[in-house]
């Protein structure tokens, strides 16, 4: 990743009607960066890649997509950018290797360049060996990963995959994350959505969260990871001393938060690391039967709880 910005908005915004789906989205992007678009349904997320692809106009604001802007330059970006649409018919009667033939003409590639592009594209998305099989024959996971291979035809620098995930099973998923991260050391710049945010934890480098069409945070993951609480989050299990805990963690300044679940308490804790050493040893002196203690990293899914739960009732 470099410091070069391949993508850019400038308050975009679109409405239908009276529905704002998305408002004023400014959002910069790094060449090379791996972006989680995250938000509920009907967040604006499918809209606004649609306006980042060109093929959506805006009603307000503009975007650039490697430096051309889509509102000026509409073909251009078509060249520029692969998308992947939420929902897309893949030719169930034809064979892998046809059904990126038939993309590779319409992008009127000659028969050489063809194979060539073909043949990396498939293995790119790690289908080589299937290449003379029906589509119909394809399970879910590889039926995605053809369908991305498709938007590879014409070698785009900037990838928008909207939802890939959805319906796979956490096989097909891992292998997509998989293919995110070799899209992304072979030189794409990608945004891929998703309103299931696990999945997105691991591979992202950028987080952008959307939610009613306000981009309510955005940058490089850990920014924006930390961003939702300041200070740290504390994993403690104990044998039993429940009650005895509680009074400890109630009565300590440096606790903000505690809760109980399922894994232990979670609390989140003002302190630098000699405080914890200090909670620490209050619990132990007081007799807590400590099992287990902890700094836990904040998870995309705290950030996003965090950053929407101000805006619902
Ligand atoms: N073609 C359309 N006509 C009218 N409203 C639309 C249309 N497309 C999307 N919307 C509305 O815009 C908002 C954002 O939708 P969308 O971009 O599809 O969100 P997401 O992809 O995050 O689910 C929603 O309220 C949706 O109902
Ligand atoms: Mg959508």
């Amino acid at each position: 990743m470099t410091d070069e910005i391949l993508l850019e908005t400038f308050n975009l915004h679109r409405e239908y009607g009276d529905t704002v789906a998305v408002r004023d989205v400014s959002l910069s992007v790094p060449r090379g960066a791996v972006v989680a678009l995250v938000g509920p349904n009907g967040a604006g997320k499918t809209t606004l890649l649609k306006m980042i692809a060109a093929l959506l106009e805006p009603t307000e604001g503009t975007a650039r997509v490697c430096g051309l802007d889509i509102r000026e330059y509409p073909r251009q970006v078509h060249s520029k950018v692969g998308f992947l649409p939420d929902f897309y018919g893949l030719y169930d009667e034809l064979k892998v290797q046809e059904y990126l033939e038939y993309f590779g003409r319409a992008y009127r590639l000659g028969p050489r360049e063809r194979e060539e592009v073909i043949d990396g594209a498939l293995t790119q998305v790690d289908l080589a060996e299937k290449r003379d099989i029906l589509i119909e024959t394809l399970s879910r996971g590889m039926r995605q990963r053809l369908a991305i291979a498709r938007t590879l035809i014409h070698n785009p620098p900037v990838l928008l995959l909207d939802e890939p995930a959805a319906g796979l099973d956490p096989e097909g998923r891992h292998e997509l994350q998989f293919l995110f991260r070799r899209l992304a050391q072979a030189g794409k710049t990608l945004i891929v959505s998703s309103h299931i945010l696990s999945e997105l934890e691991d591979y992202c480098s950028h987080i952008a969260i959307l939610d009613k069409g306000v981009l309510v945070a955005s940058g490089p993951a850990e920014q924006v990871r930390q961003s939702s609480g300041k200070g740290r989050q504390i994993r403690i299990r104990t044998a039993g001393n429940a009650q005895e805990l509680e009074a400890i963690l109630r009565a300590a300044d440096l606790v903000q938060r505690f809760s109980r679940e399922e894994e232990g308490w979670l609390v989140s804790f003002s302190g630098d690391e000699e405080d914890m050493a200090i909670l620490l040893k209050q619990m132990v002196s007081g007799g807590i039967q400590v099992t287990f203690f902890g700094e836990e990293k904040r998870t995309i899914q705290d950030t996003y709880l965090a950053l929407l739960r101000p805006n619902r009732p």
